[in-house]
């Protein structure tokens, strides 16, 4: 029986439109997601019972069935009875590096891992379109942390189109470790404020969808032409997030005044990135605004884009 190790990066978003409403509750959503180098640890090993345990020493990471983690492996158990009656549970440890409910998906990071990391340890070979199928049920943003590198993903966020690698750009995140912002909360916000405008028929839907690939923003990337990337960026939750939280707003106008290719929230936030040509210059804008703001409560990473979801580190 073998045990593994994985890394699971982190992700921003380099774009993300809010459509419409669906049946299911969730938004119609456009997004384009982007794979950093700022990614958690985590190791699966067969537990001594049938049973699933987690690990982490981060304080807001919960270690029972409300973590995503917990529940990706609650997932294989279900959907693979004989197996799991076969091998017993697993015991998975979780060294976290990515901030938490930061709009950087680290528990769907986490979630993904587990998934990659059980099919490896229980033989299951499942293929990647098979992984992130699974990883679907358990959130909107699971199958891309699977796969990673640069995406659009469409639908709830989960159907996705790969597009090609960026490398060369740097980004300085910055949080907050004093603010978290509920990502169901920015939706339902979105939704009260901008709900009249939602196309609502299923052919503006799909249409609306369809734009991205001709999209300026698609065609810089295919480009990789980082000056553009950097002008076309969008996130639609920043038009309720920033004005309920103004020091995350501040923290962005900080960055926008910087020589920076730009700058953005991630996600439902609060995270805030600036992309930059060169990790010298992303060291600097990061000495910068830590100067200018100087506040204990504000940490920065600095980090690159990568082209992986998922990867094995060890196994035993
Ligand atoms: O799928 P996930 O668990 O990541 O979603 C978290 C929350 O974000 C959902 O409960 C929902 O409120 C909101 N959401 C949404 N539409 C999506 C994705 C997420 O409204 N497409």
């Amino acid at each position: 029986m073998r045990s593994c190790s994985l890394i699971a990066p982190a992700k921003i978003n380099l774009y993300l439109e809010i459509i419409g409403d669906r049946s299911d509750g969730f938004h119609e959503l456009v997004m384009i997601l982007q794979s950093i180098g700022l990614a958690d640890r985590v190791d699966i090993k067969p537990s001594d019972t049938q049973k699933i345990c987690i690990y982490c020493d981060h304080p807001l990471v919960p270690e029972d069935e409300t973590n995503l983690a917990y529940r990706a492996a609650q997932l294989m158990c279900k959907v693979f009875p004989d197996v799991h009656a076969n091998y017993g549970g697993v015991s998975i440890r979780i060294a976290k590096n990515i901030p938490v409910a930061a709009g950087l998906a680290g528990g769907s990071g986490n979630a993904a891992a587990v998934l990659v990391g059980i099919n490896l340890i229980w033989n299951l070979g499942l293929t990647q379109p098979e992984l992130e199928e699974l990883a679907a049920e358990l959130g909107s943003d699971i199958p891309f942390c699977v796969s990673g590198g640069t995406a659009i993903a469409t639908g709830r966020g989960e159907k996705l189109d790969s597009l090609p690698n960026l490398d060369n750009i740097w980004l300085v995140l910055a949080k907050y470790d004093n603010i978290g912002v509920s990502t169901p909360w920015a939706y339902k916000t979105y939704r009260q404020q901008y709900g009249n405008s939602y196309i609502s028929d299923a052919a503006g839907i799909k249409s609306r969808t369809a734009k991205v690939n001709s999209s300026p923003l698609v065609n810089a990337i295919v480009n990789k032409n980082a000056k553009k990337i950097g002008k076309l960026i969008h996130n639609d939750l920043e038009k309720v997030v920033l004005p309920e939280y103004p020091q995350v707003a501040k923290l962005k106008s900080a960055f926008a005044a910087q020589d920076i290719l730009g700058t953005m929230m991630s996600g439902s936030g609060p995270t805030v990135f600036a992309l930059c040509d060169s990790e010298a210059q992303a060291i600097a804008i990061k000495e910068r605004v830590k100067t200018q703001i100087n506040d204990s409560q504000l940490r920065f990473w600095v980090t690159k884009l990568v082209s992986n979801g998922i990867q094995i580190k060890s196994q035993t």
